[in-house]
Protein backbone atom coordinates (compact mmCIF):
# COMPACT_ATOMS: atom_id res chain seq x y z
CA UNK A 1 0.00 0.00 0.00
CA UNK A 2 1.51 3.25 -1.02
CA UNK A 3 1.46 5.84 1.53
CA UNK A 4 1.98 9.83 1.44
CA UNK A 5 2.35 11.80 4.43
CA UNK A 6 1.62 15.75 4.15
CA UNK A 7 3.17 17.76 6.70
CA UNK A 8 6.42 15.17 6.71
CA UNK A 9 8.84 17.44 8.21
CA UNK A 10 6.92 17.91 11.37
CA UNK A 11 7.26 15.95 14.64
CA UNK A 12 4.85 13.45 14.09
CA UNK A 13 5.06 13.09 10.75
CA UNK A 14 9.06 12.66 10.74
CA UNK A 15 7.73 10.10 13.59
CA UNK A 16 5.84 7.93 11.11
CA UNK A 17 8.66 7.24 8.81
CA UNK A 18 10.91 6.09 11.44
CA UNK A 19 7.98 3.24 11.97
CA UNK A 20 7.26 2.78 8.32
CA UNK A 21 10.73 1.88 8.15
CA UNK A 22 9.77 -1.44 9.62
CA UNK A 23 7.03 -2.17 8.32
CA UNK A 24 7.25 -4.61 4.96
CA UNK A 25 3.62 -3.57 3.81
CA UNK A 26 3.09 -0.19 3.35
CA UNK A 27 5.77 1.96 0.79
CA UNK A 28 6.38 5.95 1.21
CA UNK A 29 6.11 7.52 -2.04
CA UNK A 30 5.32 10.84 -1.01
CA UNK A 31 6.40 13.54 1.63
CA UNK A 32 5.82 17.16 1.84
CA UNK A 33 7.71 20.28 4.03
CA UNK A 34 8.07 23.14 2.59
CA UNK A 35 10.72 24.09 5.18
CA UNK A 36 12.79 21.14 3.53
CA UNK A 37 11.65 21.11 0.15
CA UNK A 38 13.57 19.61 -2.45
CA UNK A 39 16.14 18.00 0.22
CA UNK A 40 16.56 14.90 0.66
CA UNK A 41 15.15 12.81 3.83
CA UNK A 42 18.14 11.50 5.30
CA UNK A 43 19.71 15.30 4.89
CA UNK A 44 17.46 16.02 7.66
CA UNK A 45 18.36 13.19 9.93
CA UNK A 46 15.56 10.74 9.21
CA UNK A 47 16.23 7.57 7.75
CA UNK A 48 14.12 5.52 5.30
CA UNK A 49 15.01 2.28 3.49
CA UNK A 50 14.92 4.54 -0.18
CA UNK A 51 16.21 8.29 -0.21
CA UNK A 52 13.08 10.35 -0.52
CA UNK A 53 12.81 13.86 -1.81
CA UNK A 54 10.56 16.56 0.02
CA UNK A 55 7.95 17.56 -1.77
CA UNK A 56 6.02 21.20 -1.18
CA UNK A 57 2.93 20.72 -0.01
CA UNK A 58 0.94 22.22 -3.07
CA UNK A 59 2.49 19.42 -5.00
CA UNK A 60 0.31 16.81 -6.51
CA UNK A 61 -0.41 14.03 -4.42
CA UNK A 62 -0.11 10.58 -5.96
CA UNK A 63 -3.60 8.80 -7.07
CA UNK A 64 -4.76 5.79 -5.00
CA UNK A 65 -2.19 6.30 -2.24
CA UNK A 66 -3.11 6.21 1.49
CA UNK A 67 -3.00 9.94 2.95
CA UNK A 68 -1.97 10.53 6.25
CA UNK A 69 -2.38 14.54 7.23
CA UNK A 70 0.32 15.39 9.55
CA UNK A 71 -0.71 19.10 9.70
CA UNK A 72 -2.45 21.95 11.51
CA UNK A 73 -6.18 22.05 12.07
CA UNK A 74 -6.91 24.98 9.80
CA UNK A 75 -4.89 23.14 6.60
CA UNK A 76 -6.36 19.62 7.51
CA UNK A 77 -10.35 21.69 7.12
CA UNK A 78 -9.02 22.81 3.89
CA UNK A 79 -7.35 19.61 2.62
CA UNK A 80 -9.84 17.16 4.08
CA UNK A 81 -12.79 17.29 1.81
CA UNK A 82 -10.74 17.43 -1.34
CA UNK A 83 -8.70 14.43 -0.64
CA UNK A 84 -11.91 12.47 0.15
CA UNK A 85 -13.20 13.51 -3.12
CA UNK A 86 -10.31 12.16 -5.48
CA UNK A 87 -11.02 8.90 -2.99
CA UNK A 88 -8.20 8.71 -0.87
CA UNK A 89 -7.91 6.56 2.29
CA UNK A 90 -7.27 9.24 4.67
CA UNK A 91 -5.80 9.78 8.49
CA UNK A 92 -5.60 13.09 10.41
CA UNK A 93 -3.94 12.98 13.20
CA UNK A 94 -5.26 17.20 13.63
CA UNK A 95 -8.31 18.03 15.52
CA UNK A 96 -10.06 19.41 12.58
CA UNK A 97 -12.39 16.00 12.46
CA UNK A 98 -12.64 14.81 16.26
CA UNK A 99 -15.40 16.87 18.05
CA UNK A 100 -19.42 16.46 16.79
CA UNK A 101 -20.49 20.01 18.06
CA UNK A 102 -20.36 22.35 15.94
CA UNK A 103 -19.83 25.07 18.16
CA UNK A 104 -17.61 23.63 20.86
CA UNK A 105 -15.26 23.25 17.55
CA UNK A 106 -15.57 26.74 17.21
CA UNK A 107 -14.89 27.64 21.06
CA UNK A 108 -11.88 25.55 21.65
CA UNK A 109 -9.70 25.94 18.38
CA UNK A 110 -10.85 29.35 16.94
CA UNK A 111 -11.85 28.11 14.10
CA UNK A 112 -15.06 28.24 11.88
CA UNK A 113 -15.85 24.75 10.54
CA UNK A 114 -15.69 24.39 6.48
CA UNK A 115 -16.58 20.55 6.17
CA UNK A 116 -18.94 19.89 8.85
CA UNK A 117 -20.80 17.17 6.81
CA UNK A 118 -18.11 15.01 7.29
CA UNK A 119 -18.39 14.34 10.62
CA UNK A 120 -21.01 11.91 9.30
CA UNK A 121 -18.40 9.52 7.95
CA UNK A 122 -15.32 10.11 10.21
CA UNK A 123 -14.86 7.27 12.31
CA UNK A 124 -12.49 8.56 15.83
CA UNK A 125 -9.16 6.15 16.09
CA UNK A 126 -8.83 4.84 19.02
CA UNK A 127 -8.99 0.94 17.90
CA UNK A 128 -9.29 -0.46 21.49
CA UNK A 129 -12.85 1.43 21.20
CA UNK A 130 -13.94 1.78 17.80
CA UNK A 131 -11.70 -1.24 15.87
CA UNK A 132 -14.73 -2.93 13.85
CA UNK A 133 -15.74 0.28 12.45
CA UNK A 134 -12.17 1.33 11.51
CA UNK A 135 -11.59 -1.94 9.78
CA UNK A 136 -14.13 -0.22 7.05
CA UNK A 137 -13.60 3.55 7.40
CA UNK A 138 -12.11 5.88 4.35
CA UNK A 139 -11.62 8.26 6.73
CA UNK A 140 -10.09 8.23 10.45
CA UNK A 141 -9.47 11.04 12.64
CA UNK A 142 -6.58 10.57 14.35
CA UNK A 143 -7.29 11.33 18.34
CA UNK A 144 -5.30 13.86 20.84
CA UNK A 145 -2.07 12.51 22.55
CA UNK A 146 -3.54 13.93 25.72
CA UNK A 147 -7.19 12.60 24.92
CA UNK A 148 -5.43 9.17 24.59
CA UNK A 149 -3.91 9.26 27.58
CA UNK A 150 -7.35 9.98 29.22
CA UNK A 151 -9.57 8.05 26.69
CA UNK A 152 -8.32 4.81 26.95
CA UNK A 153 -8.20 4.16 30.89
CA UNK A 154 -11.38 5.32 31.66
CA UNK A 155 -13.08 3.25 28.69
CA UNK A 156 -11.00 0.45 30.22
CA UNK A 157 -13.36 0.72 33.33
CA UNK A 158 -16.08 -0.94 31.62
CA UNK A 159 -19.48 -0.74 33.57
CA UNK A 160 -17.66 0.87 36.43
CA UNK A 161 -18.05 4.19 34.79
CA UNK A 162 -21.99 3.60 35.18
CA UNK A 163 -20.52 4.14 38.95
CA UNK A 164 -19.08 7.48 38.81
CA UNK A 165 -20.20 9.59 41.12
CA UNK A 166 -19.42 13.82 39.89
CA UNK A 167 -16.87 15.19 38.25
CA UNK A 168 -13.85 13.13 36.96
CA UNK A 169 -10.42 15.16 37.71
CA UNK A 170 -7.44 14.34 35.48
CA UNK A 171 -3.70 15.87 36.28
CA UNK A 172 -1.96 15.35 33.09
CA UNK A 173 1.86 16.17 32.67
CA UNK A 174 3.58 16.76 28.60
CA UNK A 175 6.97 16.79 27.51
CA UNK A 176 7.51 19.63 24.99
CA UNK A 177 6.79 17.53 22.03
CA UNK A 178 3.14 17.08 22.78
CA UNK A 179 2.81 20.35 24.22
CA UNK A 180 1.33 22.03 20.96
CA UNK A 181 3.08 24.70 21.37
CA UNK A 182 6.64 24.23 20.16
CA UNK A 183 8.43 26.61 18.01
CA UNK A 184 5.51 29.43 17.89
CA UNK A 185 5.43 29.75 21.50
CA UNK A 186 8.22 30.88 23.82
CA UNK A 187 6.87 29.65 26.82
CA UNK A 188 7.64 26.45 25.64
CA UNK A 189 11.63 26.86 24.56
CA UNK A 190 14.40 24.93 26.23
CA UNK A 191 15.24 27.72 28.27
CA UNK A 192 11.69 28.50 29.75
CA UNK A 193 10.83 24.58 30.22
CA UNK A 194 14.18 23.23 31.66
CA UNK A 195 14.19 23.25 35.29
CA UNK A 196 10.18 24.53 35.34
CA UNK A 197 7.27 23.06 35.60
CA UNK A 198 3.82 24.34 35.05
CA UNK A 199 0.19 24.12 34.25
CA UNK A 200 -1.28 25.77 30.39
CA UNK A 201 -4.55 26.00 28.80
CA UNK A 202 -6.45 24.98 32.80
CA UNK A 203 -9.93 24.16 31.94
CA UNK A 204 -9.74 25.28 28.60
CA UNK A 205 -7.56 22.82 26.32
CA UNK A 206 -8.93 21.80 23.11
CA UNK A 207 -8.77 17.88 24.54
CA UNK A 208 -10.97 18.36 27.18
CA UNK A 209 -14.22 18.20 24.79
CA UNK A 210 -12.74 15.03 23.08
CA UNK A 211 -12.24 13.03 25.83
CA UNK A 212 -15.83 13.89 27.30
CA UNK A 213 -17.14 12.97 23.82
CA UNK A 214 -15.29 9.36 23.43
CA UNK A 215 -14.36 8.22 27.73
CA UNK A 216 -17.82 7.38 28.40
CA UNK A 217 -18.58 5.21 24.97
CA UNK A 218 -20.64 2.35 25.95
CA UNK A 219 -21.66 3.52 29.33
CA UNK A 220 -25.59 4.37 28.74
CA UNK A 221 -26.21 6.48 31.43
CA UNK A 222 -23.26 8.98 33.12
CA UNK A 223 -21.38 11.31 31.49
CA UNK A 224 -19.43 13.08 33.94
CA UNK A 225 -17.66 16.13 33.31
CA UNK A 226 -13.76 15.97 33.08
CA UNK A 227 -11.64 18.67 34.86
CA UNK A 228 -8.49 18.73 32.88
CA UNK A 229 -5.27 19.75 33.62
CA UNK A 230 -2.70 20.05 31.53
CA UNK A 231 0.96 20.55 32.42
CA UNK A 232 4.47 20.92 30.98
CA UNK A 233 7.26 19.09 31.84
CA UNK A 234 10.88 19.54 31.40
CA UNK A 235 11.38 16.82 29.24
CA UNK A 236 10.69 15.59 25.48
CA UNK A 237 8.64 12.79 24.61
CA UNK A 238 5.88 11.22 27.30
CA UNK A 239 2.50 11.73 29.33
CA UNK A 240 2.05 10.88 32.45
CA UNK A 241 -1.95 11.58 33.57
CA UNK A 242 -3.19 11.00 37.34
CA UNK A 243 -7.10 10.50 37.73
CA UNK A 244 -9.28 10.99 40.88
CA UNK A 245 -12.16 9.72 40.57
CA UNK A 246 -15.01 9.31 43.02
CA UNK A 247 -17.73 6.92 43.08
CA UNK A 248 -21.46 6.10 44.34
CA UNK A 249 -20.28 3.14 46.57
CA UNK A 250 -16.97 1.57 48.02
CA UNK A 251 -14.91 -0.08 45.45
CA UNK A 252 -13.88 -4.00 45.95
CA UNK A 253 -10.91 -5.72 44.59
CA UNK A 254 -12.48 -8.09 42.14
CA UNK A 255 -13.93 -4.88 40.29
CA UNK A 256 -10.87 -4.48 38.74
CA UNK A 257 -9.77 -8.34 38.00
CA UNK A 258 -12.62 -8.39 35.47
CA UNK A 259 -11.38 -5.48 33.89
CA UNK A 260 -7.73 -7.03 33.12
CA UNK A 261 -9.55 -10.24 31.89
CA UNK A 262 -11.69 -8.39 30.01
CA UNK A 263 -8.66 -6.44 28.24
CA UNK A 264 -5.81 -8.84 28.33
CA UNK A 265 -6.20 -9.34 24.60
CA UNK A 266 -4.91 -6.01 23.81
CA UNK A 267 -1.65 -5.35 22.64
CA UNK A 268 -1.01 -2.11 23.38
CA UNK A 269 -2.63 -2.10 26.82
CA UNK A 270 -0.64 -2.78 30.05
CA UNK A 271 -1.94 -2.57 33.27
CA UNK A 272 0.48 -2.71 36.27
CA UNK A 273 0.34 -3.71 39.59
CA UNK A 274 1.15 -0.26 41.55
CA UNK A 275 0.55 2.97 40.66
CA UNK A 276 4.30 3.81 41.64
CA UNK A 277 5.21 1.81 38.38
CA UNK A 278 3.69 4.38 35.46
CA UNK A 279 6.71 5.85 34.35
CA UNK A 280 7.52 7.67 31.26
CA UNK A 281 10.71 5.61 30.70
CA UNK A 282 9.07 2.56 29.91
CA UNK A 283 6.62 3.75 27.29
CA UNK A 284 8.70 6.23 25.53
CA UNK A 285 8.99 5.05 21.57
CA UNK A 286 6.56 2.37 22.16
CA UNK A 287 3.08 2.38 21.35
CA UNK A 288 2.05 1.11 24.73
CA UNK A 289 -0.60 2.70 27.50
CA UNK A 290 0.50 1.61 30.34
CA UNK A 291 -2.31 1.75 33.35
CA UNK A 292 -3.11 1.06 37.40
CA UNK A 293 -5.52 1.73 39.70
CA UNK A 294 -5.39 1.80 43.93
CA UNK A 295 -8.21 2.50 45.12
CA UNK A 296 -9.80 3.69 49.09
CA UNK A 297 -13.31 2.94 49.75
CA UNK A 298 -15.30 4.91 47.14
CA UNK A 299 -12.13 6.79 46.08
CA UNK A 300 -10.14 5.19 42.71
CA UNK A 301 -6.51 6.60 41.88
CA UNK A 302 -5.71 6.09 38.42
CA UNK A 303 -2.74 6.86 36.70
CA UNK A 304 -1.62 6.16 32.70
CA UNK A 305 1.49 6.84 30.67
CA UNK A 306 2.15 6.87 27.16
CA UNK A 307 4.33 8.35 24.31
CA UNK A 308 2.75 11.36 22.96
CA UNK A 309 4.80 11.05 19.49
CA UNK A 310 3.46 7.53 19.13
CA UNK A 311 0.23 5.81 20.91
CA UNK A 312 -0.69 9.69 21.11
CA UNK A 313 0.13 10.20 17.33
CA UNK A 314 2.34 8.34 15.10
CA UNK A 315 2.02 4.76 16.77
CA UNK A 316 -1.99 5.48 16.89
CA UNK A 317 -2.19 6.43 12.85
CA UNK A 318 -0.20 3.33 12.44
CA UNK A 319 -2.87 1.08 14.22
CA UNK A 320 -5.37 2.60 12.30
CA UNK A 321 -3.44 2.53 8.87
CA UNK A 322 -3.35 -1.81 9.65
CA UNK A 323 -6.33 -1.86 10.28
CA UNK A 324 -8.06 0.40 7.68
CA UNK A 325 -5.94 -2.05 4.78
CA UNK A 326 -6.60 -5.43 6.66
CA UNK A 327 -3.11 -5.74 8.32
CA UNK A 328 -2.17 -7.13 11.27
CA UNK A 329 -2.85 -3.79 13.49
CA UNK A 330 0.49 -4.68 15.58
CA UNK A 331 2.73 -4.68 12.52
CA UNK A 332 5.80 -2.56 12.34
CA UNK A 333 4.87 -1.51 16.07
CA UNK A 334 5.98 -4.92 17.82
CA UNK A 335 7.03 -8.27 16.38
CA UNK A 336 4.32 -10.23 15.19
N1 LIG B 1 3.04 16.62 18.64
C1 LIG B 1 2.19 15.73 19.13
O1 LIG B 1 2.46 15.04 20.14
C2 LIG B 1 0.85 15.50 18.46
C3 LIG B 1 0.07 14.43 18.92
C4 LIG B 1 -1.18 14.19 18.30
C5 LIG B 1 -1.59 15.02 17.29
N2 LIG B 1 -0.82 16.08 16.89
C6 LIG B 1 -1.37 16.90 15.80
O2 LIG B 1 -0.72 16.48 14.59
C7 LIG B 1 -0.54 17.61 13.72
C8 LIG B 1 0.95 17.76 13.42
O3 LIG B 1 1.62 17.98 14.66
P1 LIG B 1 3.20 18.09 14.76
O4 LIG B 1 3.53 18.06 16.22
O5 LIG B 1 3.86 17.10 13.86
O6 LIG B 1 3.40 19.58 14.17
P2 LIG B 1 4.69 20.29 13.59
O7 LIG B 1 5.93 19.64 14.11
O8 LIG B 1 4.48 21.74 13.81
O9 LIG B 1 4.61 19.99 12.00
C9 LIG B 1 3.56 20.49 11.21
C10 LIG B 1 3.76 20.08 9.76
O10 LIG B 1 2.68 20.66 9.03
C11 LIG B 1 3.22 21.29 7.88
N3 LIG B 1 2.39 22.39 7.38
C12 LIG B 1 2.28 23.65 7.87
N4 LIG B 1 1.46 24.39 7.09
C13 LIG B 1 1.06 23.56 6.08
C14 LIG B 1 0.23 23.75 4.93
N5 LIG B 1 -0.37 24.92 4.68
N6 LIG B 1 0.02 22.69 4.12
C15 LIG B 1 0.60 21.50 4.37
N7 LIG B 1 1.42 21.27 5.44
C16 LIG B 1 1.64 22.30 6.27
C17 LIG B 1 4.57 21.77 8.31
O11 LIG B 1 5.34 22.02 7.14
P3 LIG B 1 6.90 22.49 7.12
O12 LIG B 1 7.66 21.19 7.28
O13 LIG B 1 7.08 23.16 5.85
O14 LIG B 1 7.07 23.39 8.31
C18 LIG B 1 5.06 20.62 9.17
O15 LIG B 1 5.67 19.63 8.36
C19 LIG B 1 -1.13 18.82 14.46
O16 LIG B 1 -2.44 19.03 14.03
C20 LIG B 1 -1.09 18.38 15.92
O17 LIG B 1 -2.07 19.02 16.70
C21 LIG B 1 0.40 16.31 17.44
Amino acid sequence: MNVSIIGAGGLTGKELISLLVHHPDFEIVHTTSNKSAGSNLSDTGVRYRKDLVFHKHEDPIPKDSLVVLAVPNEVSLELTPKLLEKGHKLIDLSGAYRLHDKEIFGKFYGLTHSSFDLMKQVVFGIPEIFRDRIKNANFVSNPGCYATSVITPLFTLSELRQNISGNVIVNSASGVSGAGGRTEDIGFTFTNTYENFRAYKVLSHQHQPEMEEYAFTGASTNRSKIIFIPHLLPAYRGILSTFVIHFDRPLEKQDFDGIRQKFRNEPFIRFYDNPEEIELKKVQNTNFVDISFRFSSDVLVMISALDNLVKGAAGQALQNMNLMCGFDERKGLIPV
